[in-house]
């Protein structure tokens, strides 16, 4: 066969376009996913048993099914529920946002858990309660800890993202099948959206990097 770069070359610009959906998702996603995975997280440490059992239920189940399902669940059986479709954009940051929410409240929980407990009864023997103890001491220190696995989840979530092209929400990948649908350049346009995935992922690699390193220098002050 012969690899037609001229189909490559005409496709670039919806392909890329799609990225940019798809970087959108991600971004979105993971912003809703740090929000419920912080207080998850959190709620995974507390005190309060029910608090507890909620954030294990919410990580488990989350964890423990397949988000293609969970999908399907969010744009095919909730509209059954209440009686109103759900705009593909609208189903697709809510699945991946909340499923994102149950990886990145362990990376909370590992990152807290990392703090040595003396931190948080120094805080509160300065008066301080367990929440301002959180909020200013033992979080700031867990952040910088948990940059490396956060930027994981965010290189997870762009490619996990192309699930969402089975609800038909074009983002990359669908973009790329239905390029396929008309020119049958498979070949061509699946090595194409490859590596423009890898493109993306190799440079949230990069920013993950060069936080890591912009935090290590402000730990020597
Ligand atoms: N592929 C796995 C699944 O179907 C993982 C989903 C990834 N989500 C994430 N937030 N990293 O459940």
């Amino acid at each position: 066969m012969n690899f037609d770069f001229d189909l490559v070359v005409r496709s670039f610009p919806l392909l890329l376009a799609g990225a940019g959906i798809t970087v959108q998702i991600t971004a979105i996603s993971v912003g809703i996913g740090l929000l419920i995975g912080m207080f998850v997280g959190m709620a995974r440490l507390s005190n309060i048993w029910l608090l507890r059992a909620a954030a294990t239920v919410y990580v488990d189940f989350l964890r423990g099914t397949p988000l293609l399902v969970q999908i399907f669940i969010i744009y095919f059986a909730i509209p059954i529920v209440i009686g109103q479709r759900i705009d593909p954009f609208i189903a697709a940051i809510t699945a991946c946002g909340i499923n994102s929410g149950a990886y990145v409240a362990e990376i909370f929980r590992a990152g807290i858990q990392s703090i040595d407990k003396g931190q948080m009864e120094a805080g509160r023997s300065l008066g301080m309660s367990w929440a301002q103890t959180m909020r200013y001491i033992i979080l700031p220190q867990a952040f910088k800890r948990i940059i490396p696995p956060l930027g994981n989840e965010f290189i997870a979530m762009l490619k996990d993202s192309s699930l969402v092209s089975v609800i038909g929400f074009e983002e990359l990948t669908r973009r790329g099948q239905l390029i396929i649908a008309r020119t049958y350049g498979s070949f061509e346009i699946w090595l194409t959206v490859a590596f423009i995935y890898l493109v993306m992922t190799l440079t949230i690699s990069r920013l993950v990097d060069y936080l890591e390193r912009r935090y290590k220098i402000d730990d020597k002050h």
